[in-house]
């Protein structure tokens, strides 16, 4: 196949953007059902993207593209369980984690989903002794605080869930995250926690991650220096691993080890038992509402045509963007509070997946790839960067994610909050003009400044409610919003090696500090200078 900027689909895309760079004021002005037509619901979910700046041919050439890019193929591929991570030759299943008990998933020839129910049925039997107190730490003690350790996808999907489903949450059994291998980070979570009513969760898919194995190690300090006894890691320690050997080899009993599996990537694991501490604080009920959440998704993805597939025209607006009008970053704006660590959720979701500079075969891409994915919730946005977005030179586009129901009892200030919502997606697709600067008396010298260009894309996405459903069918329309642009972009969007070189140079520089021969580095002149500067500092 040729390379996709010289496919005639892709030249007929960039030929169509310059020949028609229509604002959306006259796109709107065109057609008064303009804000209707281009909206689509999908399980539970309400996307509007008429504030994009496309119209029916751009939708068009842009389905086209997708068709021609195989994105069924693919997706079918996944489904069927197909190595389609190429380089690390796994099958991409994540789907099956939230598939009903009855279906049937295979992975070389083996049906997965009994296996999938299994892990989920200890998890709860699991969460239901410790949600009650029938769980004892080793004094006997009700565990109180739940402490999980883990990074990147074994904490932001955790930690994200947490703060978005408080709502649903049992509120005397508190959790915490400890991610960084800043011991700041560690300290700050424990320092007021009583060892005997701590339960440590170490989440790793390969437990041989060194920021988790660290904090673990931590962790098992701290309660020994309470508990002076090696037996009480069994009451206060569970692990969440596809690795059982090394959760041997730390002291963790296998019997309290909640499996997962190599086709779940870690980015796409928190409905896996990586969200051992989600089912804990909210409950297997709400965790299992939250996966079907996640699998009324699915279902929508894999079932509806491309041109009503919410992720699929997403994903396609998201490339009509970042590929043709040439912006570099997409900004996610929840205008709900407890969504606040969904940003953060995004970026590794997204950028780990898609942050590629090689197509499947290896060949060097000839066109960008991720934009950089970023956000804050609202309102909070408007008093920081929104100014660039609304003003400055780049071109933002933006996801708002708001709730018909309010989140608390406060409900005019829920009202406010949405109005906010709806105020700034009007703004920056419609903007205003010097005219109407003037028309408002304003002093001539000023009037550049108070224009607004608008042109500024965006879509709105609506849920009734933040509940653990709209949660899940909400993270499950990212992950395929995903998996449809690095399908499109020729892409492996299941590795991960550019996290390597910066790991294994870490532990390089971690033996040279602790070593005393000052003469021994032969890093380049810059790092070697930092580090002798470092073990200088570090010896006075
Ligand atoms: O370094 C990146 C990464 O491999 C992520 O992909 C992963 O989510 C994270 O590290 C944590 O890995 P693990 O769950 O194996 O500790």
């Amino acid at each position: 196949m040729p390379k996709l900027t010289e496919r005639p689909v892709w030249r007929s895309l960039a030929a169509h953007w310059r020949a028609r760079d229509a604002h959306l004021r006259s796109l709107f002005a065109g057609d008064a059902r303009r804000g209707e037509k281009y909206t689509l619901d999908a399980a539970g979910w309400h996307l509007d993207y008429s504030k994009q700046r496309i119209d029916d041919e751009t939708l068009r050439l842009l389905l086209q593209l997708a068709d021609e890019s195989g994105v069924v193929a693919r997706r079918d591929a996944m489904w069927r369980g197909e190595k389609i991570n190429n380089t690390e030759k796994r099958a991409v299943l994540h789907v099956a984690l939230r598939a009903a008990r009855e279906q049937k998933i295979d992975v070389d020839g083996n049906d997965v989903v009994p296996g999938v129910h299994a892990v989920l049925d200890r998890m709860a039997a699991f969460a239901a002794r410790v949600r009650v107190g029938d769980w004892k730490g080793h004094t006997g003690k009700r565990i109180r605080n739940i402490v999980n350790i883990g990074i990147g996808g074994s904490d932001l999907g955790p930690v994200m869930a947490h703060e978005a489903l408080r709502a649903f949450a049992q509120r005397d059994l508190q959790c915490r995250f400890v991610s960084n291998v800043d011991g700041a980070d560690f300290h700050e979570a424990t320092h007021d926690l009583k060892p005997e009513e701590t339960l440590f969760i170490v989440a790793s898919k390969t437990f041989t991650t060194q920021e988790t194995m660290a904090n673990a190690h931590a962790a098992r300090r701290w309660l020994l220096d309470t508990l002076k006894d090696d037996a009480s890691v069994g009451k206060h320690f569970v692990a969440v691993s596809t690795n059982a050997e090394k959760v041997a080899e730390f002291g963790i009993d296998t019997a309290n080890m909640f499996g997962f599996w190599d086709w779940v990537g870690g980015r796409y694991s928190m409905d896996s038992a990586i969200g051992l501490s989600t089912m804990l604080a909210i409950g297997p009920d709400h965790f299992r509402a939250m996966l079907d959440g996640f699998h009324a998704m699915d279902e929508h993805f894999h079932t509806t045509p491309l041109a009503q597939n919410m992720p699929v025209l997403m994903a396609l607006i998201g490339i009509w963007n970042t590929n043709f009008l040439g912006a570099t970053t997409q900004a996610v704006l929840p205008y709900a509070n407890p969504l606040k660590r969904f940003p953060a959720y995004l970026q590794q979701l997204v950028m780990e997946s898609n942050g590629k500079s090689v197509t499947l075969d290896g060949s060097r891409v000839d066109h960008d790839t991720s934009a950089v994915w970023w956000g804050e919730p609202g309102t909070n946005g408007q008093h920081s960067f929104y100014q660039l977005i609304h003003q400055g030179t780049r071109l933002i586009p933006c996801d708002f994610i708001g709730f018909v129901a309010p989140l608390s009892p406060l409900h005019e200030q829920h009202d406010l909050l949405m109005a906010n919502l709806f105020a700034q997606s009007e703004a920056l697709a419609f903007g205003k003009t010097a005219e109407q600067v003037r028309a408002e008396g304003t002093p001539e010298e000023l009037v550049p400044h108070r224009v607004f260009a608008g042109n500024r894309p965006s879509n709105t996405l609506l849920a009734q409610e933040l509940t653990p459903h709209s949660l899940g069918a909400l993270i499950a329309l990212y992950e395929h919003i995903t998996f449809v642009q690095g399908a499109i972009w020729g892409i492996d969007s299941f590795d991960q090696w550019g996290v390597e070189l910066g790991k294994q140079l870490a532990q390089n520089i971690a033996r040279e500090i602790a070593a005393t021969d000052n003469n021994d580095l032969t890093h380049d002149s810059s790092t070697n200078a930092l580090i002798r500067r470092y073990r200088a500092g570090r010896g006075e």
